[in-house]
């Protein structure tokens, strides 16, 4: 073939899927033409040094969307009649330099971060080589089969018959629905002891926008930000998008390693990024002496501590620890919520509880950004909140996951015995594991993927020394058969090898 193919070891994207895009990418741009052959997965494999599980699957892949067709005995070939709807489909360039002589586009500091990235693709990937449901441990979606949707149906469709106009203007700020922001107010005081008043908490579209508002508002091109390492890699790009200067921070078993902070340069640091109720994706929580610690170097830095309370209602042991930002005395701390893991992502609905004196700027940065958030949905949810479902939700979702969590660890235990290790605490809605195999990380993603298992190597989520056969695996929207049947099948990829 007279192209390069480039693949990214160090990608979240599996291998398969990055081979399959890249050949779709090319037969779209008819560099690879209808009826044109295609190299054996053999010979494929070879020149790009991957496995040809890997190749097959893209293959599939690209032979199942009618791409692709197979001639009995001599081989694989682009498909000689393509849709005419596929051709028609305008191309997303990845790199300005593509595009039409006269028509390139000069991006901003903040554009350029963003062309050279494939950030997350969920996979289209729907099963097995052999026709097995796709089993996903990719770690996010929370039991969605589960949502008590009849009592969301019923208080949206009462929101939707009542008729009153200032339902359907603009907002008076960019607050958030004032009864929404008392009503999570009350929920934090009581279930996470954070110290708020209703008027310190902005609503947002998720904890992506309550990120990025902060981030905006503080960070300034070439500011160090201290990051856990590993981290949560939507907060890292943007704090990179914004031109921060990132300097990770190791996690132990205790979180975040403070000290090692303490060594740093601290007083250029102005902001420091951590998950201390149960740090992503390693799954510790931050010791209490390590808090104080913490809260204490960000006072005398004049710091600013992004607490990210992403799944804390998700303990499965133990007494609920009350967040960080409980114990902030100096108005160092800035606590970020969400309803996506406690409810579901389509929502998008976060919080921020900020020191009153960030208020009005982080209003105004919300106005200029997408002026409110919905307000139906801010209504929606303010009754399932004060009419209890919410908390009664989260019991349920409680014991479930619980039982999903176990179930896992069973399987682990009997199916890869001594070639596992579990890592983390007992909560939250993924755990992470270290295998014990020579095999590499894409390796075993490519070949757990032929299988049909999606499953996440933690290689990206490191920004320094980035340990290998680490793997995040979230177990919420899996039930239990669906876990062990995984498991099984990961097992197969690795017994003898290890
Ligand atoms: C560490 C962390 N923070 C926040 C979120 C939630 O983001 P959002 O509220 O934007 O859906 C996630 C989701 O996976 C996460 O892993």
């Amino acid at each position: 073939m007279d192209f390069t193919i480039a693949l990214d070891h160090h990608s979240t994207l599996p291998l398969h899927r990055q081979l399959y895009e890249e050949l779709r990418r090319l037969i779209l741009a008819g560099r690879l033409v209808p009826g044109q052959r295609l190299p054996s997965t053999r010979v494929l494999a070879r020149s790009l040094l991957i496995s040809r599980a890997t190749v097959t699957l893209s293959y599939e892949q690209l032979l199942s969307e009618g791409y692709l067709q197979t001639v009995t005995g001599s081989g694989t070939f682009v498909c000689s009649q393509l849709p005419d709807d596929l051709l028609s489909v305008p191309l997303l360039e990845t790199s300005t330099a593509s595009m039409p002589a006269g028509q390139s586009v000069r991006l901003s500091a903040y554009g350029k971060s963003l062309v050279d990235t494939n950030y997350y693709i969920r996979s289209s990937n729907t099963g097995s080589s052999d026709g097995k449901s796709l089993l996903s441990f990719r770690y996010g979606s929370p039991a969605i089969d589960r949502l008590p949707l009849k009592q969301w149906r019923q208080l949206l469709s009462r929101y939707c018959r009542v008729v009153n106009p200032a339902m359907f203007d603009y907002a008076s700020n960019s607050l958030g629905y004032p009864p929404l922001r008392e009503a999570i107010a009350h929920y934090l005081v009581q279930s996470r002891a954070v110290q708020c008043e209703a008027d310190q908490v902005i609503i947002v579209s998720g904890s992506q926008q309550a990120l990025d508002l902060v981030t905006r508002i503080l960070v300034d091109r070439g500011d160090r930000v201290a990051i856990e390492n590993p981290s949560y890699l939507d907060a890292r790009r943007i704090f990179l998008a914004q031109g921060a200067q990132l300097l990770p921070i190791p996690v132990d078993e205790s979180g975040i390693v403070v000290d090692r902070l303490l060594d740093s340069d601290d007083t250029k640091i102005k902001l420091v990024y951590v998950t201390p109720s149960h740090q992503f994706p390693t799954g510790a929580m931050l010791s209490l002496p390590r808090r104080l610690e913490l809260l204490t170097w960000a006072t005398q830095a004049g710091a600013i501590i992004i607490e990210d309370d992403y799944d804390s209602e998700f303990r499965y042991g133990g007494r609920p620890i009350p967040a960080l930002q409980a114990l902030d005395r100096s108005n160092s701390a800035i606590y970020i919520g969400t309803f996506s893991k406690v409810l579901f992502p389509a929502l998008r609905i976060g919080y921020l509880v900020v020191p009153k004196t960030l208020v009005k700027v982080l209003a105004n940065a919300k106005r200029l950004t997408d002026r409110q958030s919905p307000l139906l949905e801010q209504q929606v949810l303010t009754d399932f909140i004060n009419k209890g479902y919410l908390e009664r939700h989260i019991r349920r979702m409680r014991t479930l996951y619980n039982q999903r969590r176990q179930a896992l660890i069973q399987a682990l235990l009997k199916y890869l015995g001594d070639r596992v290790t579990i890592v983390g605490e007992n909560a939250g809605m993924h755990l992470m594991i270290r295998l014990h195999t020579h095999l590499s990380d894409s390796d075993i993603v490519d070949q757990a993927a032929y299988l049909g298992v999606e499953l996440v190597s933690a290689q990206p989520y490191y920004l320094a020394d980035a340990g290998t056969s680490e793997f995040v695996i979230g177990y919420a929207a899996l039930n239990e058969e669906e876990i062990t049947e995984g498991v099984r099948r990961l097992a197969q990829v690795l017994v003898g090898y290890c």
